[in-house]
């Protein structure tokens, strides 16, 4: 999406461990203008396959998610991170591996959310090492819903979440991929 990669070119700042710092459109203020453009490029990509939920996971993909939704005319439901009092307690469960805090966390959705005949498309705004979308697999396989594809906004090429999840067979579709970060320049795929 060339939109996207103009922007990631203008305000994105590569860190020196490997992070793409994109907070002034994604992941702290938000541009809205473009969000609407990547709900309509999703929605471009899977309008095909049905899709009556999707799903995420908080806090950064809700915004996604909900723009998204709003083309595809569907609920959006993001897994918690938290077990908050409000949550119900029967729910689907999802483990994640974080590599940068070297731990593992559960996400939840609860059960009433998630329905058998529900064909999901899971958004997130980063395709790193993939441990988040595997999360959300569990939670979709336990559910027993069909996970019909999955929409990234950036995906670092040069981590392996991304061919680990498509060597499952999972349609997954990346808005950016960069195939490198060297010297605070960011190239594209
Ligand atoms: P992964 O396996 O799910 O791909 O993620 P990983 O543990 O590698 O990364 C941990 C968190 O950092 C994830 O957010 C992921 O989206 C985000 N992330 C990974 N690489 C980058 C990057 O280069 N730039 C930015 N801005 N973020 C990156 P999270 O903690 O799960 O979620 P959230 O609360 O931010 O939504
Ligand atoms: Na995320
Ligand atoms: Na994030």
């Amino acid at each position: 999406m060339e939109l996207l990669k103009k922007k990631i070119l203008e305000v994105g700042r590569v860190e020196g461990d490997g992070i793409l710092k994109v907070d002034s459109f994604l992941n702290h203020q938000l541009d809205v203008e473009l969000l609407n453009e990547i709900g309509k490029e999703f929605y471009r990509l899977f309008k095909d396959y049905n899709i009556t939920k999707i799903l995420t996971a908080e806090v950064s993909g809700i915004a996604i998610a909900a723009i998204t939704a709003q083309y595809f005319k569907v609920p959006v439901v993001f897994a918690k991170k938290t077990q908050s009092k409000n949550l119900d307690k029967d729910t689907y469960e999802g483990e994640v591996y974080s590599y940068t805090k070297d731990i593992t966390y559960k996400i939840r959705v609860s059960k009433r959310y998630l329905d058998k005949k529900d064909n999901i498309l899971i958004v997130d705004d980063f395709l790193a090492n993939g441990q988040a979308l595997l999360g959300l697999k569990q939670i979709i396989d336990s559910a027993n819903c069909n996970l019909k594809g999955v929409g990234i906004v950036i995906e670092k090429g040069f981590q392996k979440g991304g061919k680990l999840i498509r060597d499952k067979g999972i349609n997954v579709k990346s808005l950016a991929i960069i195939e490198e970060m060297k010297d605070g320049n960011i190239i594209f795929k």
